[in-house]
């Protein structure tokens, strides 16, 4: 493992892994949004699917969901938490060689996933699809992110552990416990296995696991990227650090509950569906509180939102993480599911989180980060980086509308009965009132998937150029 010097940080830090990271989180970034787009074109004109087996959508759809949320975010919290944990506590990696088994070793997990997904492979887990020798490889790999990070904390060369850490800390713990329990399975064959557990039970270990892979995966970690660089491009302190104190117990205190408003109205008992209602409800508390600790930091330089499109980014990413945890709440309540559920609303829902949201911070992120990884001024182009911006907020704004809209209609069209009780609309009427929405989807998808290819030729000309084209004006 090399030590790479860079004037901004100091010279031992172990800065290596954290540049292969950062450097896969944009090609994944670009690959998972592909397959995304792909989808999105299936979804509009199904023709697209070619009788292909290992092209239909049902295949590339889990393929889009690891790529974005394991490959994509995943090697975005690895590069943000490598280098936040040595940043905050004064001190290099724990282990070293052992960080860098974990970058090659996700990075075989993921190439494992791109084979055996289209191959068909899978365990039909949700987020949890694949197998039993590739579940083995993450947990080995995940153990290893977990004796790198911790280690490092305990080596740290501060007495105060910074906010930022507890929230990575969270999330490395919480996913390991989650993988384990909701993986355990029977292999039968070397690409085969059954859950451990039946019937009800399976499906409320399955959406424990899911919500809590929302809550501390697609949530958690990303807060910590987001109280640390927030503070470093606005260069103030985090607004109120008591606040993010309460905010972090809050949330992982509340998390955990919420899991059954993905099973209203099924087999699991009832009160366990309203249990996950309330908690989802009091979940809005700590989220809102979490966004707003995040935007008020900016207070006194409001005036970088102007100048500084990284600040755009993040700041925007904070506006839609507020309006995603207040519209899942809504969206947890049962009178409401009963319209959403199973709709195009939920698949709103989950891309102003996962779009607007998870990846707008992790590019924000990353534009903090690049230049100091490299030891360059800025990046190679602020212009860029605002088109990049615009890109994605329209992107995002396009997709969320359009699934809004299909799928309070879907709701809608699916419970109209006339006055015999009948039906009014068949599936299909509702299907072919979707498409011009879907269309309206794919055009938002490939509007940031655009934006997606700027960032990269960006990255790449400021690893290559020392000297920024156009600095940021003051
Ligand atoms: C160019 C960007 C993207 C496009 C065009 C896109 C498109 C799609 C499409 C078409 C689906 C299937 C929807 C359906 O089943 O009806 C989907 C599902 C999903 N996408 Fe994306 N996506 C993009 C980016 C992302 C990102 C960055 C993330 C996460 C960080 C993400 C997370 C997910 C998840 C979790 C689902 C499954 C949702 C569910 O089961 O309810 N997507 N995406
Ligand atoms: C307070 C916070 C949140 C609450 C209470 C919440 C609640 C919900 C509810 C009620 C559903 C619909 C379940 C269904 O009808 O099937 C849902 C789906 C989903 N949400 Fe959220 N949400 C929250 C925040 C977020 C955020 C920030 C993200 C992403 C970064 C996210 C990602 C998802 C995903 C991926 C699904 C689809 C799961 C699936 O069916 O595959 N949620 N959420």
């Amino acid at each position: 493992m090399s030590h790479t010097p860079a004037a901004s940080v100091t010279p031992d830090y172990d800065i290596q892994v954290v540049r292969q990271f950062a450097i896969m989180t944009v090609v994944w970034g670009i690959v998972g949004m592909l397959v995304g787009v792909i989808i999105a074109a299936q979804l509009a004109w199904p023709a697209l699917n070619f009788d292909i087996p290992w092209l239909t959508y049902s295949r590339l759809r889990p393929l889009h969901t690891n790529a974005v949320i394991f490959a994509f975010g995943g090697s975005g919290l690895f590069a943000a938490s490598y280098y936040i944990v040595q940043r905050t506590c004064q001190t290099a990696l724990f282990a070293p060689k052992l960080a860098s088994f974990t970058f090659w070793g996700w990075q075989l997990v993921i190439l494992l996933a791109a084979i055996t997904l289209p191959l068909g492979y899978t365990s039909a887990k949700e987020y949890a699809e694949l197998e039993w020798p590739i579940d083995l490889l993450i947990t080995v790999v995940w153990v290893s992110y977990a004796i790198v990070f911790f280690g490092t904390i305990m080596k740290r060369q501060t007495s105060h552990i910074y906010v930022a850490n507890w929230f990575f800390g969270a999330y490395i713990l919480t996913i390991a416990v989650l993988h384990v329990v909701n993986s355990a399975e029977l292999p039968v064959s070397m690409w085969k296995s059954y859950s451990a557990y039946p019937g009800a039970m399976d499906a409320m270990i399955q959406w424990w696991y899911g919500h809590n892979a929302v809550g501390f995966f697609l949530t958690a970690g990303f807060l910590g990227m987001m109280y640390y660089f927030v503070p470093i491009q606005a260069g103030r302190p985090v607004y109120s650090y008591r606040l993010s104190i309460v905010h972090f117990w809050a949330l992982i205190a509340v998390y955990m509950w919420a899991g059954p408003h993905h099973l209203h109205y099924s087999a699991l008992p009832d009160w366990t569906q309203s249990l996950g209602m309330v908690f989802s409800l009091i979940l809005l508390a700590p989220s809102w509180g979490g966004m707003i600790n995040g935007m008020l930091t900016l207070s006194g330089a409001w005036h970088k939102l102007r100048s500084d499109p990284i600040i755009r980014f993040l700041i925007v990413s904070l506006s839609f993480y507020g309006m995603s945890t207040f519209e899942g709440p809504m969206m947890s309540i049962k009178t409401v599911n009963a319209l959403s559920h199973n709709t195009d609303w939920t698949i709103g829902h989950v891309h102003s989180g996962a779009l607007g949201w998870v990846a707008m911070v992790t590019i924000g992120s990353l534009y903090v980060l690049i230049p100091r990884l490299w030891n360059r001024k800025a990046m190679y182009s602020t212009k860029l980086i605002y088109t990049h911006f615009w890109l994605s907020t329209i992107g995002v704004v396009f997709y969320i509308a359009s699934m809004w809209i299909a799928g309070v209609m879907q709701g809608l069209m699916w419970r109209a009965v006339n006055a015999d009780g009948s039906l009014t609309y068949t599936f299909v009427e509702a299907l072919s009132a979707t498409h011009p929405y879907y269309i309206g989807r794919l055009a938002g998808g490939v509007i940031f998937f655009s934006g997606m290819l700027v960032m990269a030729y960006n990255v790449a000309m400021t690893i290559r150029c020392p000297e920024p084209r156009d600095l940021p004006e003051e």
